[in-house]
């Protein structure tokens, strides 16, 4: 692979890309919105459009959330127009987000999409990318396990939390085995403060904190 791969907290490279609603300019597209690029191994096999149907039928809480959805294989877009007009005329579920359609394999390479020597298939990679186009969350399924399309809208929904509230999100939030929909207080970065944290404050310890969402 040449070249560094993005990494969280860092920019979406910007980038031109063919998709299925035309060419399209990122991270600049998608600017003042959250957005999930997801990348599926191949047109016209089984999982990915489970994934697909999955997607879409989600789409409108995406959308809730401020958020938008965009698909990446390497495919050519007459590829990627068949197999959609597929899922619409034998699932009855039209695809409503763009499909970068990655023949060259140009974007994946950059993205690091490509696993194992010689792949010429991507994983099934997730990109969280945030309103300033900072990559906030990166998720990698191999070609044998659909993701799960609730864990991706929790994610958002958490990630938007914790920007709004500035603290940290628990396993599994909103149902957290310890502590259910509340969020956590991060580390003291002072001595100061954790000295007041053992005084105050709702928590297990003083490095434990953690309060009611707002
Ligand atoms: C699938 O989407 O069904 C699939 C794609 C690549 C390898 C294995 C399964």
């Amino acid at each position: 692979m040449e070249g560094k791969i993005p990494l969280i907290g860092e920019m979406f490279p910007d980038m031109s890309v063919v998709t299925t609603h035309g060419v399209m300019k990122l991270p600049e597209a998608y600017a003042g919105k959250w957005w999930i690029l997801f990348s599926h191994p191949g047109d016209f096999t089984p999982v990915c459009t489970t994934e697909f149907v999955g997607f879409q039928q989600r789409y409108d809480q995406f959308k809730a959330l401020n958020t938008e959805l965009i698909g990446l294989s390497i495919d050519q877009v007459f590829s990627h127009l068949k197999w959609t007009e597929w899922i619409e005329e034998k699932m009855g579920v039209t695809i409503q987000y763009p499909v970068i359609a990655d023949g060259l394999g140009k974007v994946s390479e950059k993205l690091g999409l490509l696993h194992g020597q010689n792949a010429t298939a991507t994983v099934r990679a997730v990109f969280i990318i945030d309103p300033r186009g900072v990559i906030r969350a990166m998720v990698y399924y191999p070609a044998e396990l659909g993701r799960n399309m609730d864990e991706v809208l929790r994610a958002v929904k958490a990630l938007q939390v914790s920007d709004r509230m500035k603290v940290a999100m628990p396993a599994n939030w909103p149902h957290n085995e310890l502590i259910k929909d509340k969020v956590i207080i991060p580390p003291a970065s002072n001595e100061k403060t954790a000295k007041e944290r053992k005084v105050s404050g709702e928590g297990y310890d003083w490095w434990f904190k953690y309060k009611d969402l707002d």
